[in-house]
């Protein structure tokens, strides 16, 4: 038999990646991790070994260090080779980032050049880029196509922006590269063992995680930022995609890349939108309590609505979402009720 294909996942052990890299063990290929706990625990790896029963190949380190990457892709050689790599770590707080701009430009940036170089360096030209709905900013038009006007609004956004622009350009110098940009929408949900999910440090800026919270019991209620928008309820519309399947998205991205050997830019979302309030009660049906509001102004930076056109994703990636909002509820209550602490409590 073959010896699987090997894919290298940096910010291997937070919330997206961890997801794809079970995704990825399902779908037949090996993994190598790298991550500097910096915004994760290192329980998640346990936890990967436990529901993947694989074993688990994995460097600590900060991927802006050179030589971190190089111990990546020998390790890699150990396992069949690098074939792609799949680049999560970064940091990705709105607020933080308008607070410290440049910590964001240097990281973001920083370790998108620093994990490219060391592609190069090793002969890997496959990669696949952690982007974000953000780069729409305002939408003009619903649901969002992928020729949307670009814009950012905050030094996280402007990350993505100029990143995917660097990746562009570097295509567009060197046939060698391929560039797989995914534009996630809202992920949310937890894979349905309930042992890995999200664990937002402090206060969690996102609905979903604060949701949790209130429902078990560590926050009184959900402060809903702004009732007066020109949506069905008055509250913010998103587009929610649970974490696993946005995970099966990077798998359908990096096979593309070796199949197809072409570059693309596609939003990863289900198409459809719904509301604070749809949330919060769709929440309090899978926790079997209800989630207590109270409307709040609305918070700086927000849109009223905001929800992917899939159709571009299911056309070329053969990739679409399957899960629903009470799948994302259900499986996020799992992982909530069962680790109220987080990875480390
Ligand atoms: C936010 C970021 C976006 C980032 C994404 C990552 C902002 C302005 N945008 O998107 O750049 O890519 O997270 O997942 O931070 N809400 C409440 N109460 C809360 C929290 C949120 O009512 O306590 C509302 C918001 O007003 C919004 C919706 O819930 O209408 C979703 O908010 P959130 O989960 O923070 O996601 P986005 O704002 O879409």
């Amino acid at each position: 038999m073959a010896t699987p294909d090997c894919i290298l996942l940096t910010g291997a052990a937070g919330y997206i990646a961890s997801h794809t890299w079970l995704a990825l063990q399902d779908a037949g290929y090996t993994v190598v991790g790298v991550d500097s706990f910096v915004n994760s625990s290192p329980v998640v790896l346990d936890r990967l070994r436990e529901i993947g029963g694989q074993p688990i190949h994995f460097v600590q380190g900060d991927v802006r260090d050179p030589a971190v990457l190089d111990r990546c892709f020998e390790l890699g050689q150990t396992v069949g080779g690098i074939k792609a790599v799949v680049h999560f770590a970064a940091l990705k707080a709105v607020g933080e980032s308008v607070e410290r701009p440049l910590d964001y430009f240097e990281n973001n940036l920083g370790s998108l050049l620093a994990v490219s170089q060391a592609m190069q360096r090793h002969g890997v030209f496959d990669l696949v880029f952690s982007s974000s709905a953000t780069v729409y900013g305002e939408p003009e038009r619903l649901p969002i196509t992928e020729d949307a006007p670009l814009r950012a609004t905050n030094p996280y956004g402007q990350t993505k922006l100029v990143g995917e622009e660097l990746l562009r350009s570097l295509v567009a110098c060197d046939a060698r590269w391929h560039v797989a940009c995914l534009r996630y929408f809202n992920p949310v949900g937890a894979h349905p063992s309930g042992r890995i999910g999200e664990d937002p440090r402090g206060i969690p800026n996102n609905l979903m995680p604060y949701v949790a919270q209130v429902a078990v019991g560590k926050r009184p209620h959900l402060n809903v930022f702004g009732n007066d928008y020109d949506t069905p309820d008055g509250t913010g519309v998103r587009d929610y995609i649970h974490v696993c399947d946005l995970a099966e998205g990077h798998v359908a991205a990096v096979r593309y890349l070796g199949e197809q050997q072409r570059s693309v830019t596609v939003n990863l979302g289900t198409g459809q939108g719904y509301s604070v309030v749809q949330l919060a009660q769709a929440y309090g049906r899978a926790a079997g309590r209800e989630i207590p509001l109270v409307f709040a102004p609305r918070r700086t930076g927000d849109v009223a609505a905001c929800y992917a056109d899939p159709a571009l994703a299911q056309r070329l990636l053969g990739w679409s979402a399957r899960r629903g909002l009470d799948d994302m509820c259900v499986d996020s209550w799992r992982w909530q009720s069962t680790n109220p602490g987080g990875f480390e409590g």
